[in-house]
């Protein structure tokens, strides 16, 4: 069945080959459950020698999971955690952050989906002062809900402002690798080295079938995880299954090959699109995300032949993504499909524009 692919998300796609033969070559014998098994020891010494050896690795099953168990772990029901007002942790994760941790969750309006030390500092308000939360974690994202990106500088900056404050600083990295490819540098230049105390590292949207990985970059922070990640539903049992697919994706560059490509469909994308009539594009594109704003009635009829998500419902602003298996074939499809519907709604009568 020839489908076309979806332009809504990072994970609507299928699993990578290679992902799919490293589940394979660990389906066969029997091996101890929830993690003490020789393949996740090798999986996490893999995330070591990307990260330093200084560091506590667990594997979830989800990002909402690594979000919620780090901020849990790290965090008492009296603390607040800041962040932006897109972010993932305050708009999509039916707030499972705050509900588990029993933490208020601070959100600040932000342009462009980055926090500063002065949007930050303009948050820390009775500090000290029974009667409000007291805040503990600064959450940002990287790349951000909206296609953005931290500089290394700026992680930085943000990393020293946030520990002179005794804030922690943690990073949702559900799109890392595409940041990384982006950004051009490592994954220890971006988070060891600027100061970053606690990772959720992205696999699904980078071609896993599942599991991310939560990662602590000061291990004394980490005593309390397991009894967390346990007590919030997120300790796999035959979590060799996990494992295998983080080893898979951390070997012979995977995870870069798959983000590099991904990135550069978006680019494609965001090329082909600044020739359409008809339609605006809205931010810039640094990863594997372009946002444009598309007339009402084409929306619909162009999502019964390639679903994507609407991101601004006032604006009529929508996100397509593209993926690890995105082909310039899908794109070029995709782009002619997008003018035939511009054009069939230029050629209707006024009256069926309405609405
Ligand atoms: C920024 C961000 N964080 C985390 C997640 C992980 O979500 P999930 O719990 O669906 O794996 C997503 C998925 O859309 C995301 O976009």
């Amino acid at each position: 069945m020839n489908i076309p692919k979806s332009f809504a998300s990072d994970n609507n796609s299928g699993v990578h080959p290679l992902v799919l033969k490293a589940l394979a070559d660990v389906n066969h014998g029997h091996y101890t459950g929830y993690g003490d098994d020789p393949f996740t020891e090798v999986a996490i010494q893999k995330f070591r020698q990307l990260l330093g050896k200084n560091i506590e690795v667990f594997f979830v099953y989800n990002g909402t999971g690594a979000n919620t168990v780090l901020i849990n772990t790290v965090t008492r029901s009296y603390n607040s955690i800041i962040c932006p007002a897109s972010s993932h942790i305050n708009v999509d994760e039916c707030g499972a952050p705050g509900a588990a941790s029993g933490c208020k969750v601070e959100f600040v309006y932000t342009e462009d989906g980055k926090l500063t030390p002065e949007l930050v500092n303009s948050m820390l308000l009775g500090i000290g002062f029974e009667h409000h939360s007291q805040p503990k974690v600064v959450s940002i994202t990287q790349s951000t809900e909206l296609g953005t990106l931290y500089s290394l500088e700026e992680l930085r900056t943000l990393c020293d402002f946030c520990h002179d404050n005794n804030l922690l600083v943690h990073m949702d990295g559900a799109r890392i690798a595409n940041a990384a490819v982006a950004l051009n540098c490592t994954f220890k230049e971006m988070t060891t080295d600027t100061g970053i105390d606690l990772l959720s590292f992205g696999g699904t949207k980078n071609g896993m079938m599942f599991g991310e990985a939560a990662i602590f970059f000061r291990p004394e922070l980490a005593a309390d995880f397991k009894y967390f990640r346990k007590q919030n539903m997120q300790l796999h049992s035959k979590m060799r299954y996990i494992s295998a697919q983080f080893s898979a994706l951390l070997t012979d560059e995977l995870w870069y090959k798959n983000a590099r490509h991904s990135n550069d469909m978006a680019q494609l994308l965001y090329k082909e699109l600044q020739n359409v009539i008809g339609i605006k594009i809205t931010r810039p594109c640094y990863v594997n995300s372009v946002f444009a704003i598309l007339p009402e009635k084409v929306i619909p009829r162009l999502q019964q032949k390639y679903f994507f998500y609407v991101w601004d419902e006032h604006t009529n602003e929508v996100r397509f993504m593209t993926t690890f298996d995105t082909t310039e074939d899908d794109i070029n499809n995709f782009v002619k499909a997008l003018n035939e519907e511009l054009g069939r709604q230029q050629s209707e009568p006024a009256s069926l524009l309405r609405g």
